[in-house]
């Protein structure tokens, strides 16, 4: 569905995107933002640190926040790239299993109380969010070559207020670009 320039980027991303919860790294509590500047630091790949920062339509956050300006640090990369990462997050649950979009959201909304700078996000965002994961099932289904290719497999385990876990299995492309921040990471 994507040619290889994007995937390595999505792949990457869908790993890291979180990486920012990780209280070590805590530093705005954006953790969108955190995240995005800790790899920046790293040197990760820039397109996969602007996907970091603004994944899953992070700015409604930003602006809860009054962050905005801090997260145009990084630029906005709409398109089927963006998409497969909203897709990827908003159709996984804490645990890693698959869940619709509309129960991935309604579990955000009631891990965050009402006035929460997220809960208040993701109302706002619920429609754009939407619209990213139906336009990446629409690419699925027309798409001539799957995701993330034969065989891969992409899993996150988070363990909420802890470390945060990685299992790499079947990508070497990506196991080989980004073992020493994955390394950095389950260690961290
Ligand atoms: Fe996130």
């Amino acid at each position: 569905m994507l040619p290889d320039d994007d995937r390595v980027p999505l792949l990457a991303a869908a790993y890291l995107h979180d990486v920012g919860y990780a209280p070590a790294l805590r530093v705005t509590g954006l953790h969108s933002l955190d995240g995005a500047r800790w790899l920046r630091g790293l040197g990760v790949d820039r397109r996969v640190c602007n996907l970091v920062a603004h994944h899953s339509s992070a700015r409604f956050e930003a602006e809860e926040r009054g962050l905005l300006a801090e997260l145009e640090e990084f630029d906005l990369e709409p398109g089927p790239v963006m998409d497969g990462l909203v897709f990827a997050d908003m159709t996984s649950g804490p645990a890693g299993g698959s869940v619709t979009f509309e129960a991935r959201l309604d579990d955000i909304l009631s891990r965050y109380s009402p006035d929460d700078p997220v809960h208040r996000a993701i109302m706002r965002a619920r429609p754009v969010l939407r619209e990213s994961v139906e336009r990446t099932l629409r690419r699925l289904a027309t798409g001539a070559q799957p995701m993330y290719g034969a065989g891969s497999t992409l899993r996150l385990t988070t363990q909420r207020g802890g470390r945060q876990d990685f299992t790499v299995a079947a990508i070497p492309a990506i196991r080989a670009a980004r073992t020493d921040v994955l390394r950095a990471i389950a260690y961290e």
